[in-house]
């Protein structure tokens, strides 16, 4: 995400030497994709044949949008998982080596019941929901995708957060094994995100387990991922091995890596650029050829209505 705009300010004037030193590799790694993932087509994913496995039972909710999603191939081709390489086309060349099954969730910190969930037991009780969100990256691209997810709220009042859980933290698998990109030092692995209770709890908000209706293809953040439609991409933090509650924010790993580029709360905001682009418009993928459509983008990527609230009273330009 730091590879494509070139810096008016001196990364060194604003972060540690080691921050700096590991953005520079983290440069360094991009440079030679970034130049492949703007070819058209070249993001074709490498194995959309991959057995693909139909969800059972599910039911379309009447908080999706009513725009066209992007093709399949798109969705599940153009992506950003580092754990599977810094490209957009590594995570479908590469994230087979992920294992999904068995999967378990350890739920700990400020909750009456912590324990380590089989995936199964979480989704099998939950209702499963088609939810066509927008998708807006913080690269400044987006896409509308057909989620199947659970609600995350009713999720984790199953957990019976206490009084002092004021936060939660997501953290992503660490197996440099299966996930071969956790080998190069790009990011602070595990990958770690983390919410204010009140936005996990917002409806808007799901865990998801699938697309256009099948099971979630790993490059995609299988098996279980957050989706929180109103903020930029990185917040929803792929492949989720821990739900931890806590009364403090969490440190979050793009906040460790740029704290003056990415914020905790990263609200999709047009009013706010990142410090080397605009965020007022957007690239949007699959919409055709090498002169892709760009549209306007809308604050809180359109959700406005059922999120504004969240943040009454909060200087959007400090809490970015
Ligand atoms: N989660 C993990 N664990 N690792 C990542 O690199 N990338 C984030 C987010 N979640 C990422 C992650 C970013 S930058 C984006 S834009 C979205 O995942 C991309 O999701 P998608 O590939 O399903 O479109």
């Amino acid at each position: 995400m730091l590879i494509k705009k070139p810096s008016d300010i001196k990364s060194s004037e604003i972060t540690s030497p080691e921050l700096y030193r590991k953005r520079r590799q983290f440069i360094q790694a991009g440079v030679g994709l970034a130049g492949a993932a703007m070819v058209p087509g070249l993001w074709l994913p490498a194995d959309v044949s991959a057995a693909r496995e139909k969800l059972q039972g599910v039911k379309k909710s009447a908080l999706s949008t009513d725009e066209k999603p992007t093709p399949y191939k798109d969705v599940t081709g153009y992506n950003n998982f580092y754990e599977f390489g810094t490209s957009k086309t590594d995570p479908a060349r590469n994230a087979h080596s992920l294992k999904t099954k068995p999967w378990t969730v350890r739920v700990e910190g400020e909750v009456a019941r912590p324990a380590d969930y089989h995936l199964e037991d979480l989704v099998k009780d939950s209702l499963l929901e088609e939810r066509i969100y927008r998708f807006r990256c913080v690269e400044a691209w987006s896409m509308v995708i057909p989620w199947v997810g659970i609600s995350l709220a009713s999720l984790i009042k199953r957990f019976e957060p206490t009084s002092r859980a004021k936060f939660v933290e997501f953290t992503t698998l660490y197996d440099p094994k299966q996930m071969p990109g956790q080998k190069r030092r790009v990011l602070n692995w595990p990958y770690v995100e983390g919410l204010r209770m009140d936005e996990a709890m917002n409806p808007l908000s799901i865990l998801a387990v699938g697309l256009y209706g099948e099971v979630l293809p790993n490059q995609n953040g299988a098996p279980l991922r957050l989706m929180l439609p109103w903020k930029y991409g990185f917040k929803n933090i792929k492949s989720i091995v821990k739900i931890r509650f806590t009364e403090t924010m969490p440190k979050t790993t793009w906040v460790l890596a740029g704290p003056r580029e990415y914020g905790f709360y990263a609200n999709v905001n047009p009013n706010v650029d990142h410090p080397r682009w605009s965020q007022a418009r957007e690239r949007v993928i699959g919409s055709g050829s090498i002169f892709t459509r760009r549209k306007k983008t809308l604050m809180f990527n359109g959700y406005e209505e059922q999120v504004a609230h969240l943040y009454a009273g909060m200087d959007l330009r400090k809490f970015f």
